[in-house]
């Protein structure tokens, strides 16, 4: 089946809010999905060029709760889950990063941006990681993804590296930045 994004004009929202959850309702993981279908449809920086379908974005995100080094955060616009982040731990092994963890995977769904959600995901991302005792946040992003560079150097993250062939999409070879940002 061909699937077609379909493209509307920002809509005003009300409430914004972000939480981290060890479990998801029905309702939200449905809403989730269909979030992350809509940002992937967009071209979204989400690893995912093509929608994998409902059912493996289900199973993806049960699978990200299981996962003991990584917290999912999500944003809700108006009460319903409208983008998603994952803060991601380095494995016990690493000790010698273990001051670092990784910001991964941020999205909000085309249908909620403009409206400060992605800002307060990154605000109550660093908030958790420092909660959890982390000096250091990395994160790293395409170069396409404009919106998300602009967003992460108005909060003071430094870009230290590129990589030229970070990404392949449709078959491009898309430079990465990588970003670090030490949490006081
Ligand atoms: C990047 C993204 C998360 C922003 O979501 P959003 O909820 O619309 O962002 P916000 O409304 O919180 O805006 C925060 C900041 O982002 C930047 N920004 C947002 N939209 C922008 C746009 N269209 N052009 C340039 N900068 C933009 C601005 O710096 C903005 O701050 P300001 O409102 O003070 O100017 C969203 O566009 C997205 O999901 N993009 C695709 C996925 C992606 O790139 N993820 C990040 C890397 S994995």
């Amino acid at each position: 089946m061909t699937q077609v994004a379909i493209k509307t004009p920002p809509t005003r929202v009300a409430t914004l809010s972000v939480e981290c959850v060890t479990a998801l309702e029905e309702d939200d993981l449905q809403a989730l999905c269909e979030a992350t279908n809509a940002a992937i449809l967009d071209g979204g920086g989400f690893g995912w060029i093509n929608p994998p379908g409902q059912q493996v974005l289900e199973r993806y995100f049960r699978g990200v709760l299981l996962v003991p080094e990584r917290d999912l955060l999500i944003g809700r616009a108006d009460g319903l889950i409208a983008g998603s982040a994952q803060l991601v731990r380095q494995p016990r092994n690493n000790e010698a990063q273990a001051h670092g963890a990784t910001l991964m995977h941020s999205f909000v769904a085309p249908y909620a941006r403009g409206n400060g959600l992605a800002r307060l995901m990154m605000i109550k991302a660093e908030e958790k990681a420092r909660a959890l005792g982390y000096k250091v946040l990395n994160l790293d992003v395409r170069e396409t993804q404009q919106a998300a560079i602009a967003l992460f150097e108005s909060l003071a993250y430094h870009r230290w590296g590129e990589h030229p062939a970070y990404a392949r999409v449709k078959g491009k070879l898309v430079r990465g930045f990588f970003y670090t940002k030490m949490l006081k």
